[in-house]
């Protein structure tokens, strides 16, 4: 029988270090129980010392997403695992994650102790968890270029104190595949009592090597990963999740091993992390880039026809995938429309499947053709819970080459109808400022993109925008929206970002 390999999810955390990510509470906890449905083992839900938002997000989380271990990050200082222990204390199955530096490097330059100092602090801190915790994980940062011996004394100290998981970490993506199978191999071998405990790894992709070397190491009995969805993180970011999952899944035979995610649920987990976090999926990213199931060549497309394992080893529908069919017609009615939504991996509740339903049959009045990619889009639309402060009900708009660009708007809020007009430099523009002029808010277009999002003229279109609401708050957003008309979807999407503005 196969081992499992539990999957250790670190997106709340070290994904949200990969530069311009900045996750609200709500995200955040609309990540975790999305992550949750797909079934990771652990999820590193933030570091509790590091903020009062990270504090806030780790006991909310605590409170409401209860079959995964719920593991908060800590220095070896005591105020870091008081605060994880305060933010955890009320999770279902809690774990206290404590990590000091192995390298030299870090040793000398970062925290000015020496090697034996910093086991010794290892060892402290783990009993100092301990107290709290019966679920104690202890890393050893930059293990992969730190002394071998000072690492398997650190690892065996940890062990030696209560630490119920060691992690191996590759903090930099320094490590060859080589040396990173025989680093475990001789880790296996020397720390003691490391039979008793999970062996875990954590591994960056600074040369491409994450996924490579976490597998290597699943080889030779590590049994849980450190991975972020879509790989996010650091620099070059983390191992990724899907990529984890699906290797281990696909070559089950050569890992000897499983895993508990429901892999049907990695496509949309993948688009709701990369809406939140605004970090696009490129097309060729393994396992849930648009292009992996996708096939040019006529030799290929011949081979497919015969037999569609000539030149695929997944399934696009084992992850989840849109098939690229229409499921669903104008005359569809609401069970099909919710038995889809749940075929395809969405949890919506009765009011978001209503919703969705109102704007699927809108769409199927203004498209040929609703796709598959269509009713991935409407019910990604519905997977945040985004305030509706401000509601669109209607814009017009003015523009040419000849005319000054005027838009008219108008927005609900608290039940009242509230229209304005405004001049821009462009269409877009002039709905943006006769929006302002009603939220009174004005904040900072801080960027702006589009992109289809479905196939054919009559597209969705997707908009992104980022607003800052002032210089001095900082107080960054994201907003998405979608329509078959660019400039509604722009609408959408500066209306979307705004009342994010009022999300806890
Ligand atoms: O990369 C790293 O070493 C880490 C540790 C804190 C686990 O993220
Ligand atoms: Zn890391």
């Amino acid at each position: 029988m196969n081992d499992t390999v539990k999957i250790f999810d670190t997106t709340l955390r070290d994904g949200e270090q990969t530069p311009g990510v900045n996750l609200n509470l709500t995200e955040k906890l609309e990540i975790a129980r999305q992550l949750e449905r797909l079934g990771v083992d652990i999820i590193e839900a933030g570091f509790a010392g590091a903020s009062r938002g990270d504090f806030e997000s780790i006991e909310a989380i605590a409170a409401s997403v209860r079959k995964p271990v719920i593991c908060s990050l800590a220095r070896c200082v005591k105020s870091d695992i008081d605060a994880a222990w305060q933010s955890l204390k009320n999770a279902a199955r809690p774990r206290i994650h404590v990590f000091i530096a192995a390298s030299p490097i870090h040793l000398e330059k970062k925290l000015r102790i020496t090697a034996e100092q910093a086991i010794q602090s290892a060892a402290e801190s783990v009993r100092c968890a301990k107290q709290f915790c019966r679920d104690v994980q202890f890393s050893a940062e930059d293990a992969t270029r730190a002394d071998f011996d000072v690492l398997c004394r650190m690892y065996s100290a940890a062990i030696e104190a209560g630490a119920t998981t060691i992690n191996l970490t590759d903090t930099v993506g320094y490590a060859t595949a080589n040396e990173f199978s025989r680093l475990c191999q001789e880790l296996m071998r020397n720390v003691k009592g490391i039979e008793n405990v999970t062996f875990s790894v954590h591994c960056h992709n600074d040369l491409g090597l994450a996924v490579a070397n976490s597998l290597v190491a699943v080889r030779h009995g590590a049994r849980q990963v450190e991975c972020t969805m879509n790989g996010l993180g650091e620099r070059a970011g983390n191992a990724a999740l899907e990529e984890i999952a699906m290797g281990i899944k696909t070559r089950s035979d050569y890992y000897m091993a499983d895993v508990n995610i429901n892999t049907k649920s990695l496509y949309v987990t993948s688009r709701l992390i990369s809406q939140l976090t605004g970090v696009d999926i490129p097309p060729n990213k393994p396992i849930i880039g648009e292009n992996v199931f996708r096939h040019q060549s006529g030799i290929h497309q011949h081979g497919m026809l015969r037999d569609r394992a000539t030149y695929e080893i997944m399934k696009a529908s084992a992850v989840g995938f849109p098939d690229g069919a229409a499921p669903l017609g104008k005359l569809s009615g609401r069970h099909a429309f919710q038995a889809e939504a749940e075929r395809m991996g969405f949890n919506l509740s009765a009011e978001e499947i209503d919703a969705s339903f109102k704007r699927f049959k809108d769409l199927a009045d203004r498209k040929k053709e609703v796709t598959e990619q269509d009713l991935y889009a409407i019910f990604a639309g519905f997977l945040h819970e985004v305030p509706t402060v401000f509601h669109m009900v209607s814009y017009q708009l003015f523009a040419g080459n000849t005319l000054t660009p005027t838009a008219t708007v108008t927005l609900e809020h608290d039940g009242e109808k509230i229209v304005e007009a405004a001049v821009g430099d462009g269409p877009i523009d002039a709905a943006y400022r006769a929006i302002d002029r009603i939220t009174g808010l004005a904040p900072k277009l801080e960027s702006y993109s589009i992109r289809a999002v479905t196939e054919g003229q009559d597209a969705l279109g997707e908009v992104t925008v980022r607003i800052t609401r002032s210089a001095q708050e900082q107080i960054r957003t994201l907003g998405k929206g979608v329509s078959t008309d660019i400039i509604e979807a722009s609408i959408l999407a500066y209306i979307n970002a705004i009342n994010r503005l009022f999300l806890g």
